[in-house]
């Protein structure tokens, strides 16, 4: 088989950004002018729970900016309007926008402005401004106290230590627009500045280098020298201290956490120093990263040069470290290579759960086969559950989905994560049959798309294209057809076969049984018991397992909430406080939702409680997890 390294397609201009793309979760007008700086002044208000200041934002206009409205372009037979000509149209979730303001060389010019709060714009109005040139508007504005959809605001009482108030981000997929008014797409990638003020003695962390600190003042200085999508931008603010895990690497957290962040997180170099040689030098100087309070909605976040994680990664054997490799890959896939618009999102987290698999594998210098073929085996087994949960017909289970009129937040899952890695686990198993040559293709993808974005048609040709005598690939029934993906993967390992074994038996597992699998396979039994035929997922069947194995002696909570799930399908009431406790404390969106989920369709008795239970403590929870769980209970 013969590899063509370089391709002759054009269309990607890496250096210009101005590649004209679509994407149905924007109105901002990125085919008119392109955000290259933003530069943020804000000061944290904990009194009020609001960011104030300005913003500035450093504007290409487009060569076609100067056509109106009418004009569109077509990719994929849907239209491209998003350009304005004369109207600078931001994305703007209920910001307070005070002053809008074009900057020249000597002067500030007051720039006339509406807000259209059903479409979440901000319309600036540009007529008498020279397109000529790169143009600098500034926006003074505030967030949201209440609607500000990026935000959490804790207060002492809700962080772990309790002594001070803590603010974190979570921008990804469409929540920058309430934290500034931003062309709020993946599609757009901007360099960005910062200067942020807090109150002593608390730290602020941002998604890019630290470069200066006024103590008088306790104000922080901030700069992404490479250019990044407004997703990526975050910013937290608590009560922190960290510890140096390497001379590129330290972890922040708050003090009574820092110990076990310590132990738990020791390995991180030797992660990215397998990560970088697979995947090329690690280009962002510094990976640094923040163990959150529990109740941040994901697993992790790969907020560029400071990652953010939940805590329930502390395990305390290292038996989830994997999440971290996950976010770590980020910084190739994603943060450097990123898909063009949340359609497109498996080339992101496909892209990264795949490689994530092949580095636990690569990481384990003995037995690296086995240990990435069961990590891909749990992929594919979480792939089938998720199908099952939206069915097998639905769109969402379609690799690539269409998104208008739909916030991506609710058509988020597993499916674009397990699915994707599955289609690449194809292409390198069965395609082309060599995990060296695909390694190199992956290399060669990362330079070629490095520091832009794509989309599926542009992964498709250039597969294609450094592959030429590769047999022909079924692309339509694995990117556009709903359930599980065409080719079923047998990952045949003995760490798997343990597990079926314990599954499929009749008699409730015995304490030496269990004790004979390691954290990753306890998981995995317990999602075979979801998943399996249903007649012996009985009461007694669940309270044998708990009295044979104290199941409540499990801390992992990749453990935790899947005993629970099976606890509530069998009405099991002797953990139902310990769920309610788990509720409580935990908002990653993984373990929750599930667990109402199965409270809805298990145990409707127990709904009353459940509700009343959500409405007490939804105003203390994550606004993206509030707003995930309400749909799951009103539907
Ligand atoms: N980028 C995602 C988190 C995300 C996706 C936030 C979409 C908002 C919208 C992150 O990299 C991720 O995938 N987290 C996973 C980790 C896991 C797959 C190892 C999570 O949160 O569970
Ligand atoms: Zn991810």
């Amino acid at each position: 088989m013969t590899t063509n390294k370089t391709s002759n397609d054009q269309s990607i201009n890496k250096n210009e950004r101005t590649r004209l793309f679509y994407d149905p979760n924007s109105l901002s007008s990125f085919n008119g002018f392109r955000i290259v700086h933003t530069y943020f002044d804000l000061k944290v208000d904990f009194d009020s729970n609001i960011l104030d200041g300005y913003v500035q934002l450093d504007v290409k206009p487009l060569d076609n900016q100067s056509c109106d409205c009418s004009s569109t372009i077509t990719t994929e037979n849907k239209e491209i309007p998003n350009n304005h000509g004369n109207k600078l149209v931001l994305d703007s979730r209920h910001l307070n926008i005070k002053k809008v303001v074009f900057i020249s060389n000597t002067n500030e010019i007051l720039l006339t402005f509406q807000v259209d709060t059903e479409r979440e714009s901000l319309i600036i109005n540009m007529t008498d401004i020279s397109k000529d040139s790169l143009i600098s508007i500034r926006i003074y504005y505030s967030t949201s106290d209440t609607k500000c959809t990026a935000l959490q605001w804790l207060t002492k009482e809700q962080t772990a230590d309790k002594q001070h108030p803590y603010m974190f981000s979570q921008c990804q997929a469409i929540h920058a627009r309430s934290l500034y008014p931003c062309q709020d797409t993946p599609g757009v990638k901007s360099t960005y500045s910062a200067k942020i003020t807090c109150p002593k003695p608390l730290t602020v962390l941002m998604s890019g280098l630290q470069t200066n600190y006024d103590e008088q003042t306790n104000t922080f200085y901030f700069e992404q020298q490479q250019a990044v999508a407004s997703y990526l931008i975050a910013i937290a603010v608590g009560h922190l201290v960290s510890y140096d895990l390497s001379s590129r690497i330290r972890v922040w957290t708050e003090p009574s956490m820092i110990k076990q962040c310590q132990y738990e997180f020791e390995e991180s170099e030797k992660f990215l120093t397998e990560a970088e040689q697979l995947l090329g030098e690690y280009k962002w100087k510094r990976y640094d990263f923040l163990v959150l309070p529990p109740s941040f909605p994901y697993g992790g976040m790969e907020n560029p040069c400071m990652n953010f994680l939940t805590p329930t990664l502390l395990a305390g054997d290292r038996s989830l470290t994997s999440t971290i490799v996950h976010e770590m890959t980020h910084s190739w896939t994603g943060n450097l290579v990123t898909n063009e618009n949340w359609e497109h999102f498996w080339l992101n987290e496909g892209f990264t759960s795949f490689i994530e698999a092949k580095l636990v594998g690569n990481l384990d210098k003995t037995n690296g086969k086995e240990i990435r073929r069961f990590h891909a085996a749990q992929q594919w087994q979480d792939l089938k559950t998720t199908v099952a949960t939206w069915g097998a017909e639905h769109p969402y289970t379609c690799l690539v989905y269409r998104l208008n009129n739909v916030d991506p937040d609710d058509a988020y899952s597993s499916v674009q994560y397990y699915k994707g890695a599955a289609l690449l686990w194809h292409l390198e198993q069965n395609i082309i049959d060599s995990e060296s040559k695909f390694d190199e293709f992956l290399r060669s993808y990362i330079i070629k798309f490095g520091e832009t974005i794509l989309n599926t048609d542009d992964f498709i040709k250039y597969f294609e294209s450094y592959f030429p005598q590769a047999p022909s690939v079924d692309w339509q029934s694995w990117l556009y057809t709903p359930g599980m993906p065409p080719v079923t993967h047998n990952f045949s390992t003995k760490l798997e076969e343990n597990c079926h074994q314990l599954a499929n038996q009749q008699s409730p597992i015995t304490k030496e049984q269990m004790n004979s699998l390691n954290a990753k396979q306890v998981a995995y039994l317990l999602n075979l018991l979801l998943s399996n035929d249903q007649s012996k997922i009985t009461y007694d069947y669940i309270k044998q397992i708990d009295i044979n194995c104290d199941m409540s002696k499990y801390s992992n909570c990749e453990i935790r909430f899947r005993w629970y799930q099976l606890c509530i399908r069998v009405k099991y009431e002797k953990v139902l406080d310990d769920i309610f406790k788990f509720l409580e404390i935990i908002g990653r969106m993984k373990f929750v939702k599930p667990l109402y989920v199965e409270f809805k369709s298990s145990w409707p008795e127990m709904l009353p409680r459940v509700k009343t239970f959500f409405e007490e403590h939804k105003k203390y929870m994550n606004p993206i997890t509030v707003k995930q769980i309400e749909i799951r209970l009103n539907n």
